[in-house]
């Protein structure tokens, strides 16, 4: 049954149709609750996820905390030097273990002091020696699968899904070609500027990351800092890259270049499903974020901005600023527009420009989001006759 927050009738929902064309995913597909809450298990229970940099868990203790949606998690870095991943509940009653991040060198439960070691034993739980039947070397915290690429920490919740490595492919190379410079880069503390929910479906803010179709409409001061008519696409197997060459302007309406030393393009990639990476002109620089979808019709995206260490904070403030003012704050709102376009009883399925003739007028990236998520979805997503 449709809920009840959903404003369209079953019989008003769109099937999906030619989505393998040049047809877009149906407008309920960005509205329905209970869609939203089938991509859990079929979606973001199945992937990997970005957490955090490496750095961020320099020395052993180090913790942070994170949720894929309500599962709540948390990373450290134990004495051997590796990193674990686990659910953030206590063994012994389910309290949350650890909040927000920090550092221990052992995790205390705040509920009645059972306490673990950074492998996840269990190594203290008060009076239970004379428990019949208690095993206290039998108990640990339950880990989640966690990897790096290029130093970006992942978590994946499905004990079967392939390797990180397995599933980014050729990515790593791809990106480390790009951004001369990536794995010495560090996040720069507090530019983690998305910090409140967007009022769309996740997936329209993955859609308007996916193409630069609108960027000449929507975006002046990007278009007069790159080169979007020269825009080229590239896909992997689970990841699309959009490179837009540079306009080689010193001075632009955006931030003025370098135009011997910058980085002068950008190029931006998507890892299916949710996590979205980049750089811009300039002072070497990368961003990496994952897009959460916190309902139906909210996300938020979780960002790092990466910078080579001793860099110019001033440039960087310079290029972070407008990013945030300009690019950023027009795709909100455009994202925001769509979203209530997506709930009009006059919008039931869009539609994908894709031109093999100009890679600039064409949303090659969103057909293939679309079409890799129909098939994760499968039965979710199509409409019985009634
Ligand atoms: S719930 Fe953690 S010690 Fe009781
Ligand atoms: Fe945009």
């Amino acid at each position: 049954m449709p809920s009840e927050l959903d404003p369209r009738s079953r019989a008003e929902r769109a099937p999906l149709l030619d989505i393998a064309g040049s047809r877009a995913l149906p407008s309920w597909a960005y509205t329905d609750p209970d869609l939203w809450r089938a991509e859990f298990p079929a979606i973001f229970f199945r992937h990997w996820h970005y957490v955090c940099h490496d750095s961020a868990l320099a020395e052993p203790g180090d913790y942070v905390t994170t949720a894929i949606h309500d599962q709540e998690l948390f990373l450290t870095r134990g004495h051997d030097g590796g990193i674990r991943a686990f659910y953030n509940v206590c063994a012994h009653r389910g309290h949350v273990l650890v909040e927000g991040r920090g550092s221990k060198n052992r995790l205390v439960c705040p509920y009645h002091a059972w306490t673990y070691d950074l492998t996840g034993r269990l190594i203290g739980a008060p009076g239970s020696g004379k428990t019949e039947g208690f095993v206290r070397s039998d108990i640990c915290l339950s880990d989640v699968r966690v990897d790096q690429m290029l130093g970006f920490v992942f978590v994946n919740l499905d004990p079967d899904a392939p390797p990180l490595a397995e599933y980014v492919g050729d990515l790593p190379e791809v990106m480390r070609a790009a951004v001369p410079g990536l794995e010495d880069m560090r996040p720069q503390q507090g530019t983690d500027y998305f910090g409140q929910d967007i009022a769309c479906n996740w997936k329209v803010l993955v859609d308007n990351f996916l193409e630069c179709y609108h960027c000449e409409p929507a975006h002046p001061s990007f278009s007069d800092l790159l080169d979007v008519p020269g825009t080229t696409h590239a896909f992997g197997a689970n990841y699309t890259q959009q490179h837009v060459p540079g306009a080689c302007k010193a001075e632009n309406a955006a931030y003025p270049l370098d135009l011997e030393h910058d980085f002068i393009d950008g190029t931006f990639w998507l890892l299916y499903p949710n996590t979205i990476m980049g750089y811009l002109p300039g002072d070497p620089n990368f961003f990496i974020s994952r897009v959460d979808p916190h309902a139906p019709e909210r996300c938020r995206r979780h960002a790092d901005q990466m910078v080579l260490l001793g860099a110019d904070s001033q440039r960087d403030e310079q290029r972070r600023q407008w990013a945030r003012d300009y690019v950023v704050a027009e795709d909100i709102a455009l994202c925001e527009a769509v979203q209530r376009g997506m709930r009009s009883k006059g919008f039931a399925q869009g539609h994908y420009i894709i031109n093999p003739d100009d890679e600039n007028f064409t949303e090659e990236c969103v057909r293939f989001f679309h079409r890799r998520y129909a098939d994760e979805m499968g039965d979710a997503l199509s409409v019985p006759a009634d």
